[in-house]
């Protein structure tokens, strides 16, 4: 019999060439760089390239893929008159499955041969309208769902700036827009988790991307996946105080109650990327106290309460564990925070879609059977 393993711990799902992890050693590169080097240096138009093409570009080749961004961000005027019909009270990251679905219907697709010179010029124009458009939709729908009509995208802004602008309608503060554009560019990628996964296997039937992609928003939605950012800052305001974790956390545990943005999968000591957000952390908390410096201090707290009860599972805070306050001080709403992950993730979904077609085989795992052995069906008027 085929050995079990729940989740499919430990067992390779592709090859791919597009991250490493080491779990141990808290490592994570995005083809070849680590991911301290391009948060401090890089941006998310050049890290999206790097994932989409293997290679981080020129100074020609990154213009001319950041204009094209900038060039694709608006979307149709049919898409605004849609989501106008959607529940306001819907959580986005439903508003975003539809959205993104619905992009689709607006590109009659070819059918994919898998690796054809075709192929790749359809996946590349693809991969850049869906990146382009994730962050449109979502800032959008944030004006929307507050009674105003959406803002245009401004071209003379990065895809950061403008983001922020869009759900604001303020120009964007220089260090804020420097911290999403570093958020962006850690969640942009992260191997095998269950969204890419969930991407690879609606890739691999020769779905169209709208479809790999609105699927793979669906899994992120999930509250062990995606949405842990958004549980986290419900938990802190909770606690409500840096003097109470110890309490919470007692009762919490005996209670067998998982603690948002802690734990991994494959991470057994600190995960890197609430690393470099802890020190994002610092730099805004100083700013303002409050409400923000309170969560920032409660969440501090945890992570030390943790060290002791779960830091000898392995269990340390991972990248949802500081997002989502820093998100909060940018005056962004709790339900917004898993639509950035996604907006941010598309460009890590779009390299594994191409890699997926480019050596495709459909995805068809096999099962253990615990069901009942065979038996002679009996009609409804013996049973
Ligand atoms: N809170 C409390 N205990 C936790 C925990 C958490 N957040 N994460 C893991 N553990 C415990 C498990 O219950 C298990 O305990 P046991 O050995 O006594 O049964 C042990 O630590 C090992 O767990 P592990 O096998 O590493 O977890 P997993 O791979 O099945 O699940 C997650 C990984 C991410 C789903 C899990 O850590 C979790 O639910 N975290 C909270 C949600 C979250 O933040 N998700 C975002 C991930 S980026």
């Amino acid at each position: 019999m085929t050995e079990y393993k729940p989740g499919l711990e430990g067992i390779p799902a592709t090859r791919s060439s597009i991250s490493f992890l080491d779990g141990k050693k808290g490592i994570l590169a995005y083809r070849g760089y680590r991911i301290e080097e391009l948060a401090e240096q890089s941006t998310f138009e050049e890290t999206a390239y790097l994932l989409l093409r293997g290679e981080l570009p020129s100074a020609a080749q990154l213009e001319r893929f950041d204009q094209e961004l900038r060039q694709t961000r608006r979307v149709k005027y049919n898409v605004r008159e849609i989501m106008k019909f959607m529940p306001l009270t819907g959580h986005p990251m439903e508003m975003l499955i539809v959205t993104v679905a619905m992009l689709g219907m607006f590109y009659p697709e070819p059918y994919l041969s898998g690796g054809s010179e075709e192929d790749q010029a359809y996946m590349d124009a693809m991969s850049l309208r869906i990146i382009a458009r994730m962050a449109t939709l979502v800032s959008m729908w944030e004006q929307m769902r507050r009674g105003n009509d959406p803002f245009l995208p401004r071209d003379d802004l990065s895809y950061a700036g403008n983001f922020l602008y869009m759900m604001n309608g303020r120009d964007p503060d220089p260090l804020f827009t420097r911290i999403m554009d570093a958020c962006l560019v850690l969640h942009a990628e992260h191997e095998i988790n269950a969204s890419t996964f969930s991407a690879m296997v609606t890739a691999s039937t020769l779905a169209n991307p709208n479809q790999v992609i609105s699927a793979a928003i669906g899994t992120l939605a999930g509250p062990l996946h995606g949405a842990a950012n958004q549980r986290v800052v419900e938990m802190l305001k909770d606690i409500g105080s840096p003097d109470k974790v110890e309490d919470w956390l007692d009762k919490r545990l005996v209670a067998k109650q998982v603690i948002w943005g802690m734990g991994h999968r494959e991470y057994k000591v600190k995960d890197p990327r609430a690393i470099i957000l802890e020190k994002f952390m610092d730099q805004v908390a100083d700013q303002k106290s409050g409400e923000i410096g309170e969560l920032f201090a409660t969440a501090r707290a945890l992570e030390s309460a943790c060290a002791d009860r779960l830091g000898p599972k392995g269990v340390y805070p991972n990248v949802d564990f500081y997002s989502g306050i820093l998100y909060s001080q940018m005056g962004i709403p709790l339900d917004q925070f898993t639509p950035i992950f996604a907006v941010s993730r598309a460009a890590g979904w779009m390299a594994h879609w191409q890699e997926q077609i480019q050596a495709n085989r459909i995805f068809r795992p096999t099962q253990v059977y615990v069901g009942a052995a065979q038996r002679a069906y009996v009609p409804v008027d013996q049973r």
